[in-house]
């Protein structure tokens, strides 16, 4: 990889928080990336219009336009190809996708709680949060992964952990989440983008020197 700083696409389906962040961390200088191109999953989501804000170029790629989900993936792999995308951040993106073999290891997830706990099908949003709270758990989190075939499958990159409180909603157990996606998305980027992820299998090495997390 050269200097330049590494070019993302991100795909959307919702408010667009992850997507600020990102772009709020690449303005302080704190992420060296640059936003070639944010797909929406439908027309006036509030992540399009903070793209539009933010001068991003940004596509919207509905499903329903298209007769199935590898027509619809062949567009948004295509306007990836074109805008030279090297790494596709999925940010809130609720549909599967069909990887092209090009794009396999360089497709990547958030995901609101601990993986393999309380993923899959229909676990978005304050789902996850509820089931967390249903199930009694003292520890949530939000894992970044690669994307593969399944929903919430791929290899583990990175996972940040928070505490359950008794008295926590499924809105303020979210929030303590979201505090740490806000530190785990940019800094498996960063490692991504520093070519220090090693797949093998399952499993994400992190190589080479310095720490995981800054300052940890
Ligand atoms: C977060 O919970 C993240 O883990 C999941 O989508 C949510 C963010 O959506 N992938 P948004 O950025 O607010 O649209």
């Amino acid at each position: 990889m050269s200097d330049a700083p590494i070019k993302l696409a991100v795909l959307l389906s919702g408010t667009g928080r992850t997507l600020q962040n990102l772009i709020d961390r690449i303005t302080a200088g704190d992420l060296d990336a640059q936003i070639s191109l944010v797909i929406g999953s439908r027309a006036g989501l509030v992540g399009l219009r903070r793209a539009s804000d933010a001068k991003l170029m940004n596509f919207v790629v509905d499903r329903r336009d298209f007769a199935g989900v590898e027509e619809q993936c062949k567009q948004i792999f295509s306007l990836c190809d074109d805008a030279g995308v090297d790494l596709v951040c999925l940010a809130g993106w609720l549909c599967l996708l069909n990887i092209p073999e090009k794009y396999a290891g360089r497709v990547m997830n958030i995901h609101p709680s601990l993986l393999p706990g309380f993923g899959g099908k229909g676990m978005y949003g304050h789902h996850v949060h509820q089931a967390v709270l249903d199930y009694g758990c003292k520890v949530s989190g939000c894992t970044v992964h690669f994307v593969d075939a399944d929903y919430d499958k791929g290899p583990i990159i990175l996972q940040r952990a928070c505490e359950v409180r008794d008295d926590d909603t499924p809105d303020t157990l979210a929030r303590r989440v979201f505090e740490q996606e806000t530190i785990a998305y940019p800094r498996a980027i960063e490692l991504f983008a520093q070519n220090r992820l090693k797949i093998t299998g399952r499993r994400v090495q992190v190589v080479g020197a310095g720490p995981v997390v800054a300052g940890q």
